[in-house]
Formats: C-alpha cells, sequence, structure tokens
C-alpha cells in the first residue's frame, strides 16, 4: 500500500517512475522506497527532464548527507539516545530513522513536501520504528532536545536557520557538503565523509565530501570519544 502510495507521487512527474526497495551504499543499516534507476532505459525525453526539474521528488533520492549523518548516529547513538529529536528536511526520512533506531525517545520528521512525508512513514514501517510526522517547522514540538539536519542548505532561503535551529534545541547536528563555509561559529565541523546520492545523480565530487557539524551542548560524546576518555 505505501510503495503503491509512492509511486502514484512519483508518476505525476514521471510516466514510467518507481520506488525499490533500496539500502544505500553510505548506511547501508536502514532500507528505503527510492527511485528506481532500472525503469531508465533510455534517457528522459525533454518534456520528463522538465516535469522531473520543476516537481523534484527529493525524498526518492537518499543525499549524500543523510546517509552520512544517519550512519553517524547509529555508530554514535549517545548524541540522540533519550531524546526528543527533530529532523528538518527529513526526503526520505534516513536521519529520523537512524535516530529512532538509535534510541531516540520521539523523533519527529519535518518536510515541507507532503509526499516527502508518507515516504517517511512509509521508510519508518519499513525498518521497524516510529516516527512522528510535521509538515511546517512553525508547528514544530516546543521542547526538542535535538534538531538535525541533512542537506537543507542548498536552498538560500534556509541559509538563516542555522541560526533558528540552535534557538529551537540545546543540541543540532547538521551535515551538508553544499556550503564550504557555513558562516555560523557555533557550528564545530566534528569529521569528513565521503559518499554519493543514491540513486547516484552523478553530483560534482565536491559534493560528495560530506561535513558533519555539532551545535550546542556536546556531552553526548562519540563512541570513538568515549573510548579514548576511558583509557
Ligand atoms: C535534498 S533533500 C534532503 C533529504 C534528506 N535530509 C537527505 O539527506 O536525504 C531536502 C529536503 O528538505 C525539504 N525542505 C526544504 N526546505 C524545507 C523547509 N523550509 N521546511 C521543511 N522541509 C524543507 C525538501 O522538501 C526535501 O525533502
Amino acid at each position: 500500500m505505501s510503495e503503491d502510495c509512492l509511486n502514484q507521487h512519483l508518476r505525476k512527474t514521471l510516466a514510467r517512475g518507481r520506488v525499490a526497495v533500496t539500502r544505500p551504499a553510505g548506511c547501508e543499516r536502514i532500507a528505503l522506497y527510492l527511485f528506481d534507476p532500472a525503469v531508465l532505459e533510455g534517457p528522459l525525453s525533454h518534456d520528463e527532464a522538465q516535469a522531473v526539474v520543476a516537481e523534484p521528488a527529493y525524498w526518492s533520492f537518499c543525499w549524500a548527507s543523510g546517509q552520512v549523518l544517519a550512519n553517524w548516529i547509529l555508530d554514535n547513538p549517545l548524541w540522540v539516545k533519550g531524546k526528543r529529536v527533530l529532523d528538518f528536511g527529513s526526503g526520505s526520512g534516513i536521519v529520523a530513522v537512524a535516530a529512532a533506531m538509535a534510541g531516540a525517545r520521539d523523533v519527529i520528521a519535518c518536510d515541507i513536501d507532503p509526499a516527502a512525508l508518507e515516504a517517511v512513514h512509509a521508510n519508518a514501517e519499513l525498518n521497524g520504528v516510529s516516527v512522528g510526522l510535521c509538515s511546517d517547522w512553525a508547528d514544530r514540538p516546543r521542547d526538542l532536545d535535538v534538531v538535525t539536519a541533512a542537506d537543507v542548505l542548498y536552498d538560500p532561503d534556509n541559509r538563516p536557520l542555522l541560526q533558528v535551529f540552535r534557538q529551537a534545541a540545546p543540541r543540532v547536528l547538521l551535515a551538508d557538503s553544499r556550503m564550504k563555509v557555513l558562516g555560523d561559529h557555533a557550528y564545530c565541523k566534528q569529521t569528513v565523509i565521503e559518499a554519493r546520492t543514491w540513486p547516484d545523480l552523478n553530483e560534482f565530487e565536491e559534493f560528495n565530501q560530506v561535513r558533519i557539524y555539532v551545535a550546542g551542548t556536546t556531552s553526548g560524546e562519540t563512541e570513538a570519544g568515549k573510548k579514548d576518555w576511558k583509557k
């Protein structure tokens, strides 16, 4: 049923579009309904390309930053464990699903695209976790512990949100490969990890270098850091 709904959404812009269950190479522990590239036997026609560009189904791809942040959260669950987490610009929901799998108390996925929220719901079910949905940042719950966001700064209108996220929660976990300089010194770079959007969109190499930042409280030490501290 979920799969049928997602196929219907895709077919609004690409008549031969369909989803398939996929494990993105950058975070194979999570299964997702994503665009099935097998349907593209030939190049997109002009009309198909125009329709896809006019209304991109972001949720049907898993972006490099989402894979990297999800994998990092699964490796370092203390950043979210027991916390109320909101994932902004959730798309497929990979980061929200990772937070739930890592033991967050409550996870809310926020996306302006109603089809993305359906994808998050389907993908949470696929991975056996529960994720709440929110269609507008303005309607978010007020008692958040952590905001996560992966690959949302491509839209210049979202860049002022870096400060807004910090005001909304004591901790922000951000992954981005688009902006070399964030311009907000409260965000501390943790690591840089290579990944590719899945299915692969053959983006410029520079967009495959994902930087993870943390702003705010940093008591959720990484597993590696915790081991060092115990030595
Ligand atoms: C490039 S996709 C990234 C999806 C996912 N985080 C990932 O890394 O795979 C960006 C997503 O952010 C959502 N988005 C963009 N601006 C938004 C806004 N102002 N409020 C909520 N969602 C937004 C889009 O609808 C899209 O699903």
